[in-house]
């Protein structure tokens, strides 16, 4: 009952927040969007944590220290294809773009974005595939591809530090909330949701697991029991996977709305990336 009631609550909110919006469009396109983050999914600012306050000692202390942290091979490798030419002499993401660490810095709180024309969420895979095949005339990287990962670590390593601060954007209204309503749907034959484990029970174990928050600010992030560095994506197929549910395939909408509901989710975290799991 108490479910039902902070439900329809929230559905209230969020169609007065879209009523709203549009009311507010003009006079501020980078309102914060607080209603999103108080439906049954979402987690008390004051009670925010990142994955690695859950992580066993040893973990954590791979992760602090970069010359430790098996992920910055994946970074090394990222700045090699940065400077890479292809066809001719002056086409890497370098000549147009220069120094990664500068030119991208900020970049990760900005995807997935809504791109217009196509009508589709962006994220930072898709945004480099974009750039490979428009700019670069190359196919594009598979996800889970050693280069692609590369590249997205190397781009969100620019972005270290900084607050997770979401803008939002009119247009990404409906895919949030399509996102929000993924996070708090139950599924699979085990029929959880993801708030049944990364909300209400944070903190308790599972196997051998700690539950985390489910927290998206380290990724992609070099994952032990992988022996290699995997996306976001990677990680939330494991979770469908997890509760035997249907596995939305990468670089998916239905994933990019699910990402994008947990980066407005984790509004107040600081990015970490590139992190190291169990
Ligand atoms: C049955 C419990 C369970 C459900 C349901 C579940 N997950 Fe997870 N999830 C885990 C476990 C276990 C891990 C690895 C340990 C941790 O970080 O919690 C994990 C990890 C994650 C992480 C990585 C966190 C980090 O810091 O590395 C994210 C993000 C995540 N889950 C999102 C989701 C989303 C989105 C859903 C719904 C589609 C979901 N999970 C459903 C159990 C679950
Ligand atoms: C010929 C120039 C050119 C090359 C080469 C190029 N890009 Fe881009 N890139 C752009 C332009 C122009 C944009 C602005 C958006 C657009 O038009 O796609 C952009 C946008 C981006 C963005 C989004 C930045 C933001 O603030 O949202 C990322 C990330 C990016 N590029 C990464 C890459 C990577 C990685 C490579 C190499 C694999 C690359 N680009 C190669 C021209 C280039």
């Amino acid at each position: 009952m108490l479910f039902t009631l902070a439900r329809s609550k929230n559905q209230l909110l969020l169609r007065l927040a879209s009523k709203g919006m549009c009311l507010l469009v003009g006079l501020s396109a980078s309102m914060a969007f607080a209603q999103f983050v108080s439906g049954p999914g979402a987690i008390e600012p004051s009670q925010l944590r990142s994955g690695l306050t859950f992580a066993s000692e040893a973990i954590a202390a791979l992760q602090k220290d970069d010359d430790l942290n098996p992920a910055f091979l994946w970074v090394e490798q990222g700045q090699k294809s940065w400077q890479q030419n292809h066809s001719n002499s002056n086409d890497s993401c370098e000549s147009c773009h220069k120094d990664a660490s500068t030119s991208m810095k900020g970049v990760t709180l900005k995807y997935p974005r809504f791109d217009d024309a196509s009508h589709q969420l962006v994220n930072l895979e898709a945004q480099i595939n974009r750039c490979r095949v428009q700019h670069q005339h190359l196919s594009p990287l598979k996800y889970e591809s050693d280069e692609l990962l590369g590249l997205t670590a190397l781009i969100n390593l620019a972005s270290r530090g900084m607050e997770m601060k979401k803008t939002l954007t009119p247009n990404l209204i409906d895919p949030l909330k399509r996102g929000q309503a993924r996070f708090e749907t139950r599924r699979g034959q085990i029929n959880l949701a993801c708030m049944h484990c990364h909300t209400q029970n944070y903190g308790n174990h599972l196997g051998g697991e700690t539950l985390s928050q489910g927290q998206p600010v380290g990724y992609p992030a070099y994952r032990l029991e992988w022996q290699k560095m995997g996306s976001l994506h990677r990680r939330l197929r494991a979770c469908l996977s997890g509760v035997k549910a249907a596995i939305y395939p990468f670089g998916s909408q239905e994933l990019m709305e699910l990402e994008l509901y947990l980066g407005f989710r984790a509004q107040g975290l600081v990015i970490e990336a590139p992190e190291v799991r169990r």
